[in-house]
């Protein structure tokens, strides 16, 4: 039997937090996939929804948070109406995920060999000590470690943050999961060590066919990764398509902002999202309109007035932006629909 080209589908997914100052609207009707063998990329500034949306599909979001709605089907099963029971079984085993900081990421009270030895215990209860010590020392190995058995004696605040976050990745490949979610693993590290685990996650996703959830805000550094981008700002998805489209043919006002800011991507090692002038968003009173529509140089009244739905622009492309609706005559669905 074909399994599904998707692994992961989240739509509508809506999440809020409540706070002091009131409800913190921070992820809203975002839609995305994760197809099997691809990247996904999840690119936007600082506070767009980024880590949200991940830590929505785990399950692992603050207290204060709300999953207002939408669906994340991952292997035929809705994970967010899963019981809390039924997910940690799904985490770590089917779905892992790594971190931005590595150093804190690893408890400094275990060496490496005991926090991977209890990774794999979490799973298989039975497996002995000795073939726990076996599995650990060959991953380490598989991630590029040129000596497994002293790294595995020694304690996190030993080793450089590079070498920490290959033995994360280690961690959480260990019960060889489906799905990878990566919330901007590269972004505490320098430059060259940046380039090494970019290298190494690629190296992953090519020969353990896996498909990654890949989180950054730094263009250059999804470029390298990415099959297929989603470009969200003030928790809304703006624009999705591959790779290719976004850099290419990006068809919405925010993502050809950020393109043109970009302009020499090939070269950039490093390139942080420019922020755009315009109203900073309030996210506990979003205006009724795009989000957009105060920084956007061809904002309209109704980009004002209405929300714009998401546009099929063929090829798999979509879009969020009047401009594009009024040239296509083709929605998707509106965001307030999914109210
Ligand atoms: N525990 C929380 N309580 C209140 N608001 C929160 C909480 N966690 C996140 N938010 C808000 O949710 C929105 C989205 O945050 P998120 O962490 O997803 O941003 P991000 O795109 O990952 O940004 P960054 O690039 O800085 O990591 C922001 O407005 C943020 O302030
Ligand atoms: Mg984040």
């Amino acid at each position: 039997m074909n399994e599904p080209q998707i692994l992961l589908d989240v739509q509508g997914l809506r999440v809020s937090f409540q706070t002091p100052r009131g409800s913190v609207q921070a992820v809203s009707d975002a839609n995305f996939q994760v197809r099997r063998g691809e990247v996904t990329g999840i690119a936007g500034e600082s506070g767009s929804g980024k880590s949200v949306s991940a830590y929505a599909v785990l399950g692992l979001l603050a207290r204060n948070a709300s999953v207002e709605g939408g669906s994340a089907f991952f292997n035929g099963r809705d994970l967010l109406s899963l019981e809390e029971k039924e997910l940690r079984k799904i985490r770590g085993s089917e779905i892992s995920m790594i971190f931005q900081d590595p150093v804190t990421a690893l408890d400094p009270a275990f060496t490496i060999g005991s926090f991977l030895a209890e990774v794999l215990r979490s799973h298989e209860p039975s497996i002995s000590r000795r073939e726990a010590r076996r599995r650990s020392a060959q991953m380490l190995a598989a991630m590029g470690i040129p000596d497994p058995e002293n790294v595995m004696s020694r304690y996190p605040d030993s080793l450089s943050g590079g070498m920490c976050q290959r033995v994360c990745i280690a961690a959480a490949l260990l019960c060889t999961p489906k799905l990878l979610i990566a919330d901007e693993p590269t972004t505490a590290l320098d430059v060259t060590i940046q380039d090494e685990i970019l290298s190494l996650l690629q190296q992953i996703k090519e020969e353990k066919d896996m498909s990654i959830l890949f989180i950054s805000h730094d263009f250059g550094v999804l470029a390298r990764l990415c099959d297929r981008i989603c470009v969200m700002y003030g928790g809304f998805v703006m624009e999705s398509g591959s790779a290719d489209q976004i850099y290419h043919s990006a068809a919405h006002p925010y993502t050809q902002a950020l393109m043109r800011a970009i302009p020499r991507l090939e070269n950039s090692a490093q390139e942080p999202l420019p922020s755009l002038r315009g109203e900073p968003l309030d996210p506990v009173r979003l205006p009724d309109g795009c989000v957009f529509a105060s920084c956007c140089p061809q904002c309209s009244e109704e980009c004002l007035r209405v929300r714009p739905v998401s546009t099929d622009l063929g090829e798999d492309h979509t879009a969020a932006c009047h401009k594009l609706i009024r040239k296509r005559k083709k929605p998707l669905k509106t965001a307030d629909s999914m109210l």
